[in-house]
């Protein structure tokens, strides 16, 4: 075994893998893009304080938080996740609202790695800032649906809730510390616990011992104030209005504190129920505030591209395609020649690639096999004598010799011939 190895929760992703990244980065910015978003990128690095808004009684906060001292002794940490980078973005730049932001990149979490759960981990996501509309949470929801839809998933489903305004959240934990309490002797010890860190995360149990318990629990509906209510009351027309299917689900809490009024997540259906999340999000109202700006709504979302990828595997849709190369210079006469027309293809705009150390033809034809290239252009010591080049389609068309002056112009003729469909796959 070699002697390092990337850490637990850590990954290399290698080509075709790291295209379809790319690829997955490339069609969210051209969704979220379409409807008005622009790129923010935070640093991965942020003072320990921004992040610790995001929930003080939060798993995100307490224990999986990469943070250390730096060498100017500032408490310092690799970002969990983006929205609260965005939010105090928000309150260092003052960009006009509505603020429409979108972002992709790795976060950090200090969290027990399997499968679809990584110690660094991508995420695309988009943040609105100013609005408090409805239409803006539909809006939102709907764009990570779209996406979702354009990778070809079909198993994705929606949850949705509201957690209410603060105040109602506030009442609803009260009620809930109560109801949980006065029945804590019936509760797993590990959901003991977390009713003394935070009530509303008893709803995330699964156990099957606290199952009774959770049956009859306070319900969110009777908490939320008219305004709640009314928000709430749009946000579904609004998803029924374009036929996006949810599920309401009243125990939906989510992991982070910030949330009010609308909380959702998408889940895919193949994972493992616990790495089935494949992105969330909802209405943060008060975290802006919260950094030192003034009070400013937001809601926005994040989608888990390590857990999407998964789940795209498991459904067969959006695969990793090969890379593909135009032409693949082949010379026999030292590489010079290699080096001058793989350059000049490169500028005319061709995918271009070569065999280096002036190997033996039979080797370089190999090469140019792997590389899956369209068509080689081979040079050997007749074809320099003569100023001319052999072109060879690579999909079993008859080669030719041309002069060096008309070479571009063949390659590129040959190169539009092997890449339209035969007649047969365009059907
Ligand atoms: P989150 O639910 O913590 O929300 O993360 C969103 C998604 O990131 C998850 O659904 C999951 O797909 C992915 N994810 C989280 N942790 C891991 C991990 N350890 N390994 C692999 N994937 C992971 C947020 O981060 C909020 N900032 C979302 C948001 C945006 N809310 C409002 N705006």
């Amino acid at each position: 075994m070699p002697e390092f190895q990337t850490s637990p929760g850590m990954r290399d992703i290698l080509a075709p893998e790291s295209a379809r990244w790319r690829r997955f980065v490339q069609v969210f910015a051209d969704t979220v893009e379409a409807a008005g978003y622009e790129q923010i990128i935070p640093p991965l690095l942020e003072d320990i304080g921004v992040f610790s808004r995001v929930g003080e009684a939060t798993d995100v906060v307490t224990k999986e938080m990469y943070d250390f001292v730096d060498k100017g002794e500032r408490h310092v940490a690799l970002r969990p996740e983006q929205t609260a980078s965005v939010c105090r973005a928000y309150v260092q730049h003052r960009p006009t609202l509505p603020w429409k932001a979108w972002y992709s990149g790795p976060n950090f979490r200090y969290e027990k790695p399997q499968r679809g759960r990584y110690r660094q981990f991508d995420q695309v996501g988009i943040e609105v800032l100013g609005p408090t509309d409805p239409a803006v949470d539909v809006e939102v929801i709907a764009l990570g649906w779209r996406f979702f839809q354009s990778l070809g998933l079909q198993k994705v489903t929606l949850r949705l809730n509201s957690l209410g305004e603060p105040a109602d959240r506030q009442r609803y934990t009260e009620a809930l510390r109560q109801h949980f309490t006065a029945r804590s002797s019936e509760l797993a010890d590990e959901t003991r616990a977390t009713l003394a860190r935070n009530p509303l995360r008893v709803l995330d149990s699964n156990r099957s011992e606290d199952a009774d318990v959770l049956k009859s629990a306070p319900r969110i509906d009777d908490f939320y104030s008219p305004a709640a209510s009314e928000h709430f009351a749009q946000v579904r027309a609004g998803l029924d209005a374009l036929d996006i299917p949810y599920t309401r689900d009243e125990r939906l809490v989510r992991g982070l504190d910030y949330y009010r009024f609308t909380t959702f997540e998408y889940a895919g259906g193949t994972l493992d129920s616990a790495q089935n999340a494949l992105g969330g999000g909802g209405r943060y109202d008060g975290l802006v505030e919260d950094l030192g700006g003034p009070a400013t709504p937001g809601v926005g979302f994040a989608l888990g591209l390590d857990r999407t990828l998964l789940a795209c595997d498991d459904e067969g849709v959006f695969s990793a395609a090969p890379s593909v190369v135009d032409v693949f210079v082949i010379d026999t006469t030292g590489g010079l020649e290699a080096t001058v027309l793989t350059d000049q293809f490169r500028a005319a705009g061709l995918r271009a690639d070569r065999a280096y150390d002036n190997r033996s033809m039979k080797s370089q034809m190999k090469a140019a096999d792997r590389s899956n290239a369209r068509v080689a252009v081979i040079i050997g010591t007749d074809e320099r004598a003569n100023q001319q080049a052999v072109v060879r389609p690579m999909n079993g068309g008859e080669q030719f010799t041309v002069t060096r002056s008309t070479l571009l112009d063949s390659v590129l003729r040959a190169v539009r011939a092997e890449s339209s469909p035969t007649p047969k796959e365009s059907q």
